[in-house]
């Protein structure tokens, strides 16, 4: 944006500290601040707060809500036969080359108390292997079965787009094909106080933050990299977070079951843990299949039980969906149709005298089910939690690397379990994505399977 422009959009919403502190910059700083701020939409940013100071929309209309229709986990010969069904379209489909991978990892892993990018946090039990490590190579697992071309992108934010892409160089792209990665940054947008005023973060920068992880399906179509894919002959893209080691990357079976419910936006779900669970609840809103994140919907609702004592909305939202390449671009077709939340929070910056102090803010961001309610389709499938979903959230406690761990070592058991081999009592296993992506690969090894009676042992 012209400078000339940018002062005039400043003074257009009132901002007269920050023309201020713009005007006492020498040259060169002002050259800085227009540079690193130049782009961002204030215009969207005080739309949104004008909206969010009338109403803190959010919360759910809690007559609405009702249970959803979900694929169970088979339980009989049916069932089995529609899950091998699925597997079968879904596994034409990676042949085929109609699916890629879009992992979100732009946030950084501040809960977790790690300085750095998610995805470079070592986490696996044995061989330490990062978070994007344990991704990565599945992709390449699947890319080698299906002798198919899977493409892998990853959405980074400003803060961590650098990082992620030199850690990728540094570990080869994991044995991928460096130009079948791609990296994308999501957007930002300035973030304002209460009273709504722009924040300086450092005397050149404002306080920004970036625009959630339904960002993610803007980013892709502003990059160009969503008609890239469409015009490579891609329809459906494999969504996850950075987060969760045991995800199933571009499942089979869930491509299938996606694609006979000709559905636009499918999502994998499991059983809440209990009532207290953070996790988004999938549901009906209004006859519709929705997310609601925790924090939104009504305590009520929340820890409602059925007849027998369970949870009523026992759907919880794992983050692992498929959306159709179709459907993402019709999202974007007039502006991006995401409606955006407010999350009003306390953040460190430097202050009018220069120094760092904690002061409110509110940022704006969007989440990427909200998709939802505008697929004319949509399917949601249940998952054992103890397979697939075991995310890395807290240093410590419930949703920890140690639990995480101790999920990868139990599943890799069981796999080995049902291969039918003996397990040394008490250790720790990893089996890598390159040796096997689930039992039934393990079966077909066992020939030459021997299992040391180590503490530690891993299956590359
Ligand atoms: C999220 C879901 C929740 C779900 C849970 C499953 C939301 C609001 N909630 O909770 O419904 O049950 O995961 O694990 O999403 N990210 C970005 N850019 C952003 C924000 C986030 O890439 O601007 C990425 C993060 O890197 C992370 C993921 O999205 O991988 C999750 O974000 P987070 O805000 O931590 O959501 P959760 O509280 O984990």
């Amino acid at each position: 944006m012209p400078e000339h422009e940018f002062l005039r959009t400043l003074e257009l919403f009132d901002q007269h500290h920050i023309l201020d502190h713009y005007r006492s910059l020498s040259f060169h700083q002002r050259q800085a601040f227009l540079g690193s701020n130049g782009a961002l939409d204030f215009h969207l940013a005080f739309q949104l707060y004008h909206k969010f100071c009338e109403s803190n929309s959010g919360a759910i209309d809690p007559a609405t809500v009702s249970p959803p229709d979900v694929i169970p986990i088979p339980k009989d010969s049916g069932q089995n036969a529609d899950e091998l069904a699925a597997r079968s379209q879904g596994e034409s489909l990676l042949r085929g080359q109609k699916a890629a991978v879009l992992i979100v990892a732009g946030g950084q892993g501040s809960r977790l108390g790690f300085d750095g990018p998610k995805g470079t946090f070592p986490l696996s039990p044995v061989a330490g292997k990062t978070l994007f490590q344990l991704l990565a190579e599945q992709v390449r697992a699947l890319s080698n079965r299906y002798s198919a071309t899977i493409p892998l992108m990853i959405m980074t934010s400003s803060d961590n787009h650098k990082d992620t892409i030199d850690f990728f160089k540094q570990k080869k792209f994991f044995g991928l094909e460096p130009q079948n990665v791609h990296f994308f940054s999501q957007g930002v947008l300035p973030a304002i106080s209460p009273q709504g005023n722009l924040i300086l973060k450092d005397k050149v920068h404002l306080y920004t933050s970036p625009n959630g992880h339904g960002g993610s399906l803007k980013a892709l179509s502003d990059s160009g990299l969503l008609s890239k894919m469409i015009e490579a002959g891609y329809e459906e893209l494999f969504y996850c977070q950075v987060d969760n080691p045991l995800v199933k990357i571009a499942d089979p079976v869930f491509l299938g079951h996606h694609r006979r419910a000709r559905s636009q936006v499918s999502t994998k779900v499991v059983r809440r843990r209990n009532i207290k669970e953070k996790v988004g609840v999938y549901l009906k809103l209004e006859g519709k299949d929705a997310i609601a994140e925790y924090s939104d919907l009504d305590e009520k609702y929340m820890s409602a039980l059925d007849e027998k004592g369970n949870i009523l909305y026992w759907a919880g939202n794992t983050a692992i969906h498929i959306f159709s390449l179709s459907f993402i671009k019709e999202l974007n077709k007039d502006g991006f149709a995401l409606p955006y939340h407010c999350a009003k929070k306390s953040a460190y910056v430097i202050s009018s005298d220069w120094e760092p102090a904690s002061i409110d803010l509110w940022k704006f961001e969007t989440f990427v089910f909200d998709a939802m309610p505008f697929a004319r389709r949509t399917c949601c499938m249940e998952i054992k939690r103890e397979d697939e979903f075991a995310p890395v959230k807290n240093k410590e406690g419930d949703d920890s690397p140690d639990t995480a761990r101790e999920a990868m070592s139990a599943l890799y058991r069981n796999w080995l379990i049902t291969a039918g081999i003996d397990i040394p009592e008490g250790s720790t296993l990893e089996i890598s994505p390159l040796y096997a992506l689930g039992p039934q690969d393990i079966s077909a090894r066992t020939g030459r399977l021997v299992i040391p009676a180590e503490q530690e042992i891993y299956l590359e």
